[in-house]
């Protein structure tokens, strides 16, 4: 039984970078928190910082997300969880590399991170929001999934899926009172770039100015989820770089347009209900 009358946010890869800059946005907010992630050495630090500085509820579990065992006992637990209102799917990883050289077990223990823990997530936690007619979910993708053909194969496919399943979802629970994001961030200066898989990637290459905090990416979805979006790209030089290279300047002006006729079009998705 949850005594306590706050609202609750769970969010997975909270122990650093975009994960733990929700913990603390949403700390300030008055939420409790539960926060996941594999590293129990930085969960304890995070959580004696947090539940000092903001006097909130603060569970950790020590879960990885890739093990299916790991990810069934969270399954249950969140289950039974009432008061749950925000879901903040953002565990993951990079890899680089040619997809038939990268270790195949990294790859199927990115599919499972990316794929299996979110759409588990979701499918526990969504019956009890609809039910309370109240609930948020982010479901932390990628730019890099926005933009074909750039990056790794697995990680790029991994954070498509993301990005449809989010959609096709937030269209099936429209009138419901859930509300689903996808936040799809540029360059976050993360540990993300730290990581052994990631060891030939060259911070230097990209621009000073592409770069984005993890705090203030975090800052921007949490608004965000006030607005009727799905996709949420944050950072105004993200989206023109996006707008850019999907569609060319041109696109701009499509864009323009196109808003200007849906103005008088209503156009929704075709989804049974
Ligand atoms: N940084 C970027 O430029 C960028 C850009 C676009 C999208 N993203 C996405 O943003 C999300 C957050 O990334 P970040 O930049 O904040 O990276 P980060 O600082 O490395 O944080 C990711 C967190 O997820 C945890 N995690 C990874 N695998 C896990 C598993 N199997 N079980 C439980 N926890 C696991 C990591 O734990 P460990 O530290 O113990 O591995 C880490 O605490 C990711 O989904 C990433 O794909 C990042």
């Amino acid at each position: 039984m949850d005594l306590s009358n706050h609202p609750k946010s769970l969010i997975t890869g909270a122990a650093s970078g975009v994960g733990r800059a929700f913990a603390k946005h949403l700390a300030s907010q008055g939420y409790d928190l539960v926060l996941i992630d594999k590293d129990k050495e930085k969960l304890e630090d995070l959580s004696k910082e947090l539940s000092n500085e903001y006097l909130q509820e603060v569970e950790i579990r020590v879960v990885n997300l890739s093990n299916q065992s790991e990810l069934n006992n969270l399954k249950d637990y969140v289950s039974k969880i009432d008061n749950l209102e925000i879901l903040i799917n953002n565990a993951g990883f990079g890899l680089s590399g040619h997809f038939t050289r990268n270790e195949l077990d990294k790859q199927q223990e990115m599919i499972n991170v990316h794929i299996t823990a979110c759409f588990t997530l979701c499918r526990v936690a969504i019956p009890k929001m609809v039910e309370r007619k109240k609930g948020f979910i982010i479901n932390v993708s990628s730019m890099s999934a926005l933009i074909p053909l750039l990056g790794n194969v697995v990680y790029n496919a991994t954070k498509v899926f993301t990005i449809t399943f989010s959609e096709a979802l937030q269209a099936e629970l429209r009138n419901t009172g859930v509300k689903i994001q996808v936040l799809c961030p540029g360059y976050v200066d993360t540990g993300f770039y730290n990581s052994e898989e990631l060891k030939g990637f060259k911070r230097a290459t990209i621009p000073k100015r592409m770069w984005m905090t993890a705090d203030k990416v975090a800052e921007l979805s949490l608004k965000a989820l006030k607005k009727d979006k799905t996709i949420f790209v944050p950072g105004l030089k993200n989206r023109i770089l996006l707008r850019t290279l999907t569609k060319g300047l041109s696109g701009l002006f499509v864009k323009f347009f196109s808003k200007m006729i849906k103005k008088k079009i209503s156009l929704t998705y075709l989804v049974e209900t």
